[in-house]
């Protein structure tokens, strides 16, 4: 019931997104709408120069806690834009507040609608039955919603663009800081525990199927190469912060 079409991929590997679309581009075209547009932008264009041979069409497939990492990679992302926003309102300076407020939609939508419900439905409950790390899933599960009050809270105040309004500004770094100081030990925790022993707790068949499900979700919500449009969003509000460019990070004796 889990099997689907390899091009249904909400995450495709390059490899095969080029593939499916130089064997049958018209039918790539109408099946993937906007998505075969947006490939050169979401960093592909090179790959489409590429002409790739038979055995590249076939990749490995997707873990489901590999799924997760890639959707945190996302929410760290968010999080460097967040870290950003408060390094500059503690500085007294300016920021792009509309892309804070995008941000914090990402992380609505993605985040909260998305992957955490992923891990509440598939990955928590399996923790639970086996009565494995019960505390800590509860807890995350806490985190869960504990985020989501502050996410309404950080939506509000920077959509708003009011900040000059005594407090506001308090509030929403406030806000902001706690939601960092949740997440960052948040996603930590599962990436080093809950993630790792997940394996054990489930038949290879039952891991093939989570992450099949996973992929299943993540193309109905977003479409083909959902997850790189995400990124390319996140990449887009990081330029408005001058965060992007790796290179301007480095520390000036290094530079
Ligand atoms: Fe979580
Ligand atoms: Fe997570």
């Amino acid at each position: 019931m889990l099997e689907m079409e390899r091009s249904q991929q909400y995450i495709p590997t390059r490899r095969f997104a080029v593939a499916d679309q130089l064997r049958n581009p018209r039918r790539a075209f109408f099946r993937h709408g906007w998505a075969f547009l947006a490939l050169p932008l979401a960093g592909c264009s090179s790959a489409l120069l590429s002409t790739p041979g038979p055995r590249e069409e076939k990749t490995a497939d997707i873990l489901p806690t590999e799924y997760l990492m890639y959707e945190h990679g996302i929410l760290s992302r968010v999080l460097l834009i967040y870290e950003e926003s408060l390094r500059r309102m503690g500085e007294g300076r300016d920021f792009p507040v509309d892309s804070l407020a995008s941000a914090s939609k990402i992380v609505r939508n993605f985040i909260e609608d998305f992957h955490q419900k992923l891990e509440e439905e598939f990955v928590f409950p399996r923790f639970r039955k086996e009565r494995r790390f019960v505390e800590t899933v509860n807890a995350l599960e806490l985190q869960h919603k504990a985020g989501r009050k502050l996410t309404d809270t950080i939506t509000r105040l920077a959509a708003a663009r009011d900040l000059e309004v005594p407090g506001n500004r308090l509030e929403l770094a406030r806000s902001v800081e706690q939601f960092v100081r949740l997440y960052r030990p948040h996603a930590a925790r599962e990436d080093t525990v809950v993630f790792p022993a997940l394996r054990g707790l489930v038949t290879p068949r039952e891991f093939r199927l989570m992450g099949e499900e996973f992929e299943k979700r993540g193309e109905e919500l977003y479409g083909y190469t959902g997850f790189y449009r995400v990124v390319d969003q996140v990449a887009g509000l990081e330029r408005k912060f001058g965060i992007f460019n790796l290179a301007e990070l480095l520390p000036e004796q290094a530079s």
